[in-house]
């Protein structure tokens, strides 16, 4: 098998064949195959163009191995970091090893880097997988759940009036809107600026890129800046298995007088919101979770996505320690798989 199947750097030319693989396995409702995503996702990322790996047989495109290059923060200092995103094999050469070569050749290049850690949501078939590479299973992410209108949805989950295609509403603007605010570059100067768990840099670049220009994704925002303080509510509106779901994708809250405006806006968001639930995340017992607990959500019996980390470098030494949990400031915008 090793002579039949060779392993090649991914090159801009290989573009029509990767989207033609994964339209074939994942079908074609699914954003990822788009020309448009994929340019979005792999060429437009402000923390940089991915790297993959593709698996060619005969000539033809077998397997894809995609990273995606990320950014984290940890009390002011930059940690690269890459994520483990599209990975196909075609389903005639499963079983043989191409995945988990092309993961192994993928942890190499970035290796030699410098990464020292690569962070997924990996789903269950491919998470086994992962599992026997290094990767280590950090959490299953804790889901808070507001119920809008629960009888209504209970009584519409009994007749089985199928909602499949109906978004939630809100009355919020696109992020564009907020991105025009003036107060909005003072405010992200200011946010999480000594925070010392891993968390995204919330920078005007990463906020339009991921919620203003994310081709075929619905986000809408709610936000308060006054003077450096003030709060913002990102959400993402989508139907999830006939329920109608407002996820808030992003809860920013400057220290000081931002939770009085982080309240005010919560209040109007489940105020306005029309649709089955909402839900969030947030650190156990950081002050988001606190506030999204004062409005009224609830933990879920049922947990969210696994978050898995495969270190590379020993970390232990900085105090960097990505595969604890507690380690980690994450919002559902940074793990939804897109
Ligand atoms: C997940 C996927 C990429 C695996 O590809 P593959 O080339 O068949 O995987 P490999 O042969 O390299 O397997 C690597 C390891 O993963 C494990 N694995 C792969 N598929 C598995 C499955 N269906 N169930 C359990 N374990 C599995 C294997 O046990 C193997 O370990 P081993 O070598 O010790 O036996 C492939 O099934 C696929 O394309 N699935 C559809 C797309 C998808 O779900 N992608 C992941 C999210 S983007």
């Amino acid at each position: 098998m090793a002579d039949e199947v060779q392993i090649h750097p991914m090159e801009k030319a290989d573009l029509p064949e990767i989207l033609e693989l994964l339209r074939e396995v994942l079908g074609d409702g699914v954003l990822a195959k788009r020309p448009e995503t994929w340019r979005w996702k792999h060429e437009e990322n402000p923390f940089g163009p991915s790297d993959g790996l593709v698996a060619r047989a005969g000539g033809n495109l077998v397997g894809l191995r995609v990273f995606l290059r990320w950014r984290w923060r940890r009390a002011g200092t930059i940690v690269p970091a890459v994520r483990a995103v599209d990975t196909v094999t075609h389903p005639a050469w499963r079983g043989r090893g191409i995945f988990r070569r092309l993961t192994l050749g993928m942890l190499d290049r970035v290796r030699k880097e410098g990464i020292p850690f690569v962070f997924n949501t990996p789903n269950e078939v491919s998470r086994k997988g992962y599992l026997k590479m290094g990767w280590q299973d950090v959490a299953k992410v804790p889901i808070l759940v507001k119920p809008l209108r629960p009888m209504a949805t209970i009584l519409r989950l009994l007749k089985r009036v199928d909602r499949k295609g109906q978004r939630g509403e809100l009355e919020a603007e696109g992020v564009e809107a907020m991105l025009r605010d003036p107060g909005l570059d003072p405010f992200l100067a200011e946010l999480w600026q000594g925070e010392e768990r891993l968390h995204t840099p919330r920078t005007r670049d990463y906020l339009s890129w991921r919620y203003a220009r994310a081709p075929g994704i619905d986000y809408r925002a709610v936000w308060d800046f006054e003077g450096g303080s003030g709060a913002a509510v990102i959400l993402r509106l989508r139907d999830r298995r006939s329920l109608r779901e407002l996820t808030v994708v992003e809860l920013l809250v400057s220290e000081g007088a931002g939770e009085k405006q982080a309240t005010l806006l919560l209040r109007d968001v489940i105020r306005t919101a029309r649709g089955d639930c909402l839900t969030a995340h947030a650190p156990k017992k950081s002050r988001e979770w606190q506030l999204l607990r004062r409005a009224g959500f609830i933990r879920l019996p049922v947990a969210g996505p696994y978050f898995t980390v495969r270190t590379l470098a020993d970390t232990a030494d900085d105090g960097l320690e990505p595969n604890q949990w507690n380690s980690w400031m994450l919002s559902i915008g940074d793990l939804e798989l897109f």
